[in-house]
């Protein structure tokens, strides 16, 4: 059994959509559990399922070229947790959305990146070739349009989440929900033999050793 947590907050809905793209995503790969959250009804349930999580997948709108206020302030209260490095080795990714095809999503990314690592995460790219994205940006159906590689990039209009993000950019959050999922159960399975053999014998039997740095 796998647990993928998305934790996000979002201002107008369109940043949920996203976030429930992932979840999806997440959910779709057989034997994985998906938990969504807002960032703005995060409760002492929420936090130990993040605590639990194999993987947490962050979601925040771009709001003046960084993460928006509501996101920073649960980066802020995670802050606890730093402190016993309670999501070490947690697999970690990201996406966000801005009105504008840029609009400094990269630094949001770079902002998402830089607080995994603070936690001690392993930090998943898109794992997606820029899609096909023609001068006229009508290609709102192919996914990674807009050419990210560090998380999933979405652009909305000032429309109602109901129309923006278009598909192309949810099935981007979709993928990355996906991948997060099988990657967290490459990691997981692969730390269990290695487990498994070392503490049974010390070696494991596919040749693996346990190194013991002095
Ligand atoms: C306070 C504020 C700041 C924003 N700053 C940016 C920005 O720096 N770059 C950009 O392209 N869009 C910016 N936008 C547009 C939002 O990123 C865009 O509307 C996004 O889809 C909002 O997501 P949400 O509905 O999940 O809050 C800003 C919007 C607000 C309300």
């Amino acid at each position: 059994m796998l647990t993928v947590a998305i934790v996000y907050h979002s201002g107008f809905g369109h940043t949920t959509k996203l976030a429930e793209a992932a979840t999806k995503g997440a959910q779709s790969l057989a034997g994985t559990t998906a938990y969504c959250f807002s960032t703005d009804d995060i409760d002492a349930a929420a936090w130990q399922v993040l605590n639990n999580a194999d993987a947490i997948i962050f979601g925040a709108p771009t709001y003046m070229g960084a993460v928006s206020a509501g996101f920073k302030d649960f980066m802020d209260k995670s802050g606890k947790l730093w402190l016993d490095q309670k999501w070490k080795d947690k697999i970690a990714a990201g996406f966000t959305t801005s009105g504008s095809y840029s609009g400094d999503k990269l630094a949001v990314l770079q902002q998402l990146a830089g607080f995994a690592a603070q936690h001690g995460m392993i930090w998943i790219s898109l794992g997606l070739k820029p899609g096909d994205s023609p001068e006229d940006g009508a290609n709102t159906h192919v996914m990674n349009r807009l050419g990210s590689y560090l998380g999933a990039m979405a652009r909305s209009t000032s429309d109602s989440p109901e129309v923006t993000p278009p598909k192309g950019d949810l099935d981007t959050a979709y993928y990355l929900g996906r991948r997060v999922a099988e990657l967290t159960q490459h990691f997981k399975t692969g730390s269990q033999l290695l487990n498994d053999g070392i503490t049974s014998n010390g070696a494991h039997s596919n040749g693996v050793h346990k190194v013991v740095v002095n």
